[in-house]
């Protein structure tokens, strides 16, 4: 295995998990729906929790947690970029328009985080040794939020763009309903949603 590789990702993952915080908490002042709110509230916590783990995990491995890569900073750069993105939706005072700029900006840095931690699982899984128990238990640890933070975030961002449109959306999402943790599980909650808005207009 390249160990170099495995340290640059972990590095990168600590450096997702800190853009995470930053977007999160400029996401909560765009954000206007209620439920969404609660949602998100509980996803900043959760990815500052992320934040030790990966540090606490960076530690574990004998690597300093503030060292420079230049992987991590492409990672910071567009976590900055992202915040930007919002603040700049802010600015034209459209609210609706802002909180649908958030959501995109929740789904995109949750894509990068969730392909990190799909990643550190499948290294947790061919290594050996000490270092693979602590890959593993960060992994366990963090693996059921991650799904939900990139599945759900995604099924608000394409519920909220469809209310946007003046068409039938299914709020809270089919996602978060079904309270879904997998590709396969969104894929059906996402077809279940005119099942859904059928039964409620019933
Ligand atoms: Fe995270």
């Amino acid at each position: 295995m390249n160990r170099e590789q495995v340290n640059e990702l972990l590095y990168q993952a600590l450096e997702t998990e800190l853009g995470g915080v930053e977007v999160y908490t400029t996401a909560l002042t765009c954000a206007v729906n209620k439920d969404l709110k609660k949602e998100w509230d509980e996803y900043l916590e959760q990815t500052r929790n992320h934040v030790e783990i990966v540090a606490n995990l960076l530690e574990t491995l004998g690597l300093d947690p503030q060292a420079e890569t230049p992987g991590r900073g492409v990672v910071r750069h567009i976590g900055k970029a992202l915040v930007q993105a919002m603040e700049m939706a802010k600015r034209t005072g459209d609210e609706n328009g802002a909180q649908l700029v958030a959501a995109e900006c929740v789904v995109l840095a949750e894509t990068k985080d969730h392909l990190n931690w799909e990643l550190i699982g499948e290294v947790a899984g061919a290594l050996k040794g000490g270092p693979a128990e602590a890959l593993k238990s960060a992994h366990d640890e963090v693996e059921d939020e991650e799904d939900e933070h990139l599945y759900h975030t995604t099924g608000w961002t394409r519920e909220l763009w469809i209310k946007s449109l003046g068409l039938p959306a299914v709020l809270p999402p089919p996602e978060e309903e079904k309270d879904v943790k997998t590709a396969i599980g969104a894929a059906r909650a996402k077809q279940s949603r005119e099942e859904m808005l059928h039964s409620k207009s019933r």
